[in-house]
């Protein structure tokens, strides 16, 4: 930035500030949410902004239960699955909104070999492990510290996984910040550092339901995506990078969601839907946009940018009406869709995808934006 720009941004920063404070202060609180089965109090964190942006945050999972966005008249609606009370968590869900850990999405076998040692985790998904195990980090509660500054309202959360945990090695130090600005954007900072060589990949787990009920068959998606990582049966990728062209998984061009799901693929098959790890063109490393979302009903729009390499598109297959959630809605098949950014799938065990691998002295980095609008 040459000087002539660096006043005008600080200009603009501080005209920012000022609207800001002119119009309704946008306030953060924290109210009691209940208790852990073991006693441990969690709490919820409201985050707003001064343009109808309101997101509910607990630090028992990291869990975002609500996120209200106006549509295109103004009129707000919470666009994402979950539940009122802690209590309904505790019962078991399929990751709603949760911060999952130390790894996002399936290991085969439950096991990988790091540096000639072989580790054996929790298999809870058939034979394999899928998002950081029995007890993943969805389940924990973090240590929260919510602050307020000229960028927006942040609540940051730390968790020490200790070593052995699920089977993984090392002690594991994460931080998680959300961040709600005044550009609409919720942002997730991850962090993480280990005392041993170890694997990690986090990610956040939220489904969204742009017009807050009814199916998502009908949102038009865009993904930055020209390959995608096939699986087998039980959803591990066979470590191919497929082009997505001439397939249901071309998302190249803005699609609805349901307008080739049910086609007779075997991919499709194999996943009962979409359940699918996309290899973004950015490559990963630096901020890219990933996909854009949009609902046609309501008008909004929701866009992700991510440093991760790869994300998962899910739509929900899993969902089968039995938990009824937020406002009494019954979560039928693909009521929600995720879009989890992440490394990809089974990495420990494909030396040929982007490693996951932390070593003491480094520090794990990624980020994720929802930005989300309305036209
Ligand atoms: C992920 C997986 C799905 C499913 C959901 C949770 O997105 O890829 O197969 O396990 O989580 O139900």
């Amino acid at each position: 930035m040459n000087r002539a720009s660096l006043i005008i941004a600080a200009l603009l920063a501080a005209t920012a500030g000022c609207s800001r404070s002119a119009k309704e202060e946008p306030k953060m609180t924290r109210e009691p949410f209940g208790k852990t089965a073991e006693g441990a109090p969690v709490d919820l964190f409201t985050l707003s902004n001064s343009r109808g942006l309101r997101v509910a945050i607990t630090n028992y999972g990291g869990i975002i239960v609500s996120l209200f966005t106006p549509d295109r008249e103004g009129r707000p609606g919470d666009i994402v699955l979950g539940f009122d009370r802690l209590e309904d968590y505790l019962k078991g869900h399929p990751y709603f909104g949760a911060i999952i850990g130390r790894y996002g999405n399936r290991i085969a076998g439950g096991r990988f070999v790091l540096d000639g040692v072989e580790y054996k985790l929790a298999r809870n998904n058939g034979e394999n492990h899928l998002h950081g195990g029995l007890v993943g980090f969805d389940k924990k509660v973090w240590r929260p510290r919510d602050w307020s500054d000229a960028e927006g309202e942040h609540l940051e959360l730390r968790y020490t996984s200790p070593d052995g945990e699920e089977g993984y090695p090392g002690n594991l130090q994460v931080t998680v910040t959300y961040t709600l600005n005044e550009q609409n954007q919720l942002r997730i900072d991850y962090f993480a550092s280990t005392d041993k060589p170890t694997v990690v990949n986090l990610t956040n787990h939220s489904y969204f339901n742009l017009a807050g009920e009814g199916d998502i068959l009908g949102h038009v998606l865009r993904i930055n995506a020209d390959h995608f990582t096939p699986v087998d049966a039980g959803l591990i990728p066979t470590g191919e990078l497929r082009p997505v062209k001439g397939t249901p998984f071309d998302f190249t061009e803005p699609v609805a969601i349901g307008a080739r799901i049910e086609q007779d693929d075997e991919q499709l098959r194999f996943g009962r839907g979409y359940d699918h790890n996309f290899v973004l063109r950015g490559g990963g490393g630096s901020l890219a946009e990933a996909a854009e979302v949009y609902e046609p009903k309501t008008g909004r729009v929701l866009r992700v940018f991510t440093t991760e390499p790869g994300m998962q598109f899910y739509t929900g297959n899993f969902l089968d009406g039995s938990l009824k959630g937020k406002y009494g809605r019954i979560y039928a098949r693909r009521t929600g869709f995720c879009l989890e950014t992440q490394h990809f799938p089974d990495s420990p065990n494909k030396p040929q995808f982007p490693s996951t691998v932390l070593r003491p002295g480094q520090t794990y980095r990624s980020t994720t934006i929802f930005e989300f609008s309305a036209r």
